[in-house]
């Protein structure tokens, strides 16, 4: 049985504090559920950490439920969160239902994520209605990158501040079972989660949150184009691939590789009988 909507509620309750990690494909889902870490997020930074776009923006619903077809496949215990890609569910309830079911139906995911507060406040609602799980997502949303002006943190002006509460509340009265925060400053983030009773994920906003998420290539450091700085490397996997791929075209070249080792015998009366 995978971890439930229910389940991740009670956690906030019980002041458990919640690990959530991304992951694209099927190898590493399958570590990142065998660490037990109860919630996975298909993130649509799959764009940028896997298919090298520059910004999430340009990222397609077919490229999302390919990735996340892989990521259920790899787990078992987690609940698999799908991040519904820029504009699938703005233009009309009607699309916002399609998109959000095809995460469910076609990918097998538990849940959906998808950003922005007060605005989308309506579409939540009406799919949470449909028994969709529903993640909210404010602060600095990667999809409105353009009407921020960069990489900027939220909430450090009292507009910002008020303006992210209303979205963090509009998201729990429509349903949301969790929402979370993006570099937003720590303060504000502490204070939005007293004030709410789901639990409040951060990325960059704070040890006062009830959980926390980070890009899984951000911690493991297998992506360097870009780290942000409320990413912690516990790894530099780039370092390591990339000593192994030197060793190996090394190997290659000079007639080290393969031995004995990695290849395959065979009778010699075999190859005598060849003409
Ligand atoms: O796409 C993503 O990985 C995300 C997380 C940063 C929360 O939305």
């Amino acid at each position: 049985m995978r971890v439930t909507i229910n389940q991740i509620k009670e956690m906030k309750q019980k002041g458990e504090i919640i690990s959530m990690l991304t992951a694209y494909d099927y190898v590493t889902a399958k570590i990142v559920d065998e660490a037990g870490i109860p919630l996975i997020l298909v993130g649509d930074s799959l764009g940028m950490v896997v298919l090298g776009y520059e910004s999430t923006i340009p990222v397609t619903i077919e490229e999302m439920l390919h990735h996340t077809k892989a990521v259920v496949r790899g787990t078992k215990k987690a609940m698999i969160i799908g991040d519904m890609p820029f504009m699938t569910y703005h233009v009309s309830i009607e699309d916002a239902l399609r998109n959000a079911a095809r995460f469910i139906q076609e990918a097998g995911t538990q849940a959906v994520k998808l950003e922005g507060g007060v605005t989308v406040a309506e579409n939540v609602r009406r799919i949470v209605d449909c028994g969709i799980p529903v993640m909210g997502h404010i602060g600095l949303t990667p999809q409105s990158i353009h009407q921020f002006g960069g990489h900027k943190i939220q909430g450090r002006t009292p507009e910002v501040a008020s303006r992210l509460l209303e979205d963090a509340r509009a998201l729990e009265e429509a349903g949301a079972f969790a929402v979370v925060m993006e570099t937003v400053p720590a303060p504000l983030a502490a204070l939005i989660t007293k004030k709410i009773n789901i639990p409040t994920i951060g990325i960059g906003a704070g040890i006062g949150c009830d959980g926390q998420v980070q890009v899984i290539n951000d911690i493991l450091g297998s992506y360097t184009d870009f780290v942000p700085k409320h990413a912690k490397q516990y790894a530099r996997l780039v370092d390591i691939m990339s000593s192994a791929i030197a060793e190996y075209h090394s190997e290659v070249q000079s007639g080290k590789f393969p031995t004995e080792a990695q290849s395959f015998s065979m009778d010699e009366s075999v190859l005598a009988g060849l003409d």
